[in-house]
């Protein structure tokens, strides 16, 4: 186990349900503490440029357009295997798969609109963080 951060985002549906501090609530009882935090309405390139992994994907262009469709909170979470802590408390990407009690099986209406992003390894939220904060 080691101390790690990891890039995390509420997406608009996230905001826009006005669930912003029960998310952090979940992120803080869980041990991760949140160490920067700033609310951004994402631009198409910046959307773009963060998921560029995705860009052949047939879903891009519509994940693109959800991104920038409100604004989001993107934080940087730091603890003890913050990554995967993360990710157990985010759920499934698709919130039929998720486990109960996670985030996005409690909120989530979608696999496409999933209320919150996390990194998925090290590597990644280096890159991640870097991305929105330098
Ligand atoms: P996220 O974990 O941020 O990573 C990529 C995002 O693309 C994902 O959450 C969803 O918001 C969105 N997405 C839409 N459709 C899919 C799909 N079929 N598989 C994975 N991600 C998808």
């Amino acid at each position: 186990m080691s101390i790690e951060r990891t890039l995390s985002i509420i997406k608009p549906d996230g905001v826009r349900k006005k669930i912003i501090d029960e998310i952090n609530k979940r992120f803080e009882d869980a041990g991760l503490a949140i160490v920067n935090a700033k609310m951004m309405q994402l631009s198409k390139s910046d959307a773009e440029g963060f998921y560029a992994i995705h860009k052949d994907r047939s879903f891009f262009n519509d994940l693109v357009a959800y991104m920038t469709s409100g604004l989001v909170m993107v934080q940087i979470l730091e603890g003890e295997n913050a990554i995967q802590l993360n990710r157990r408390i985010m759920g499934a990407t698709n919130p039929e798969e998720a486990a109960d009690g996670t985030i996005r099986s409690d909120f989530a209406s979608s696999i496409e609109e999933n209320v919150v992003h996390g990194s998925d390894g090290l590597e990644t939220a280096k890159t991640e963080i870097e991305y929105f904060f330098g």
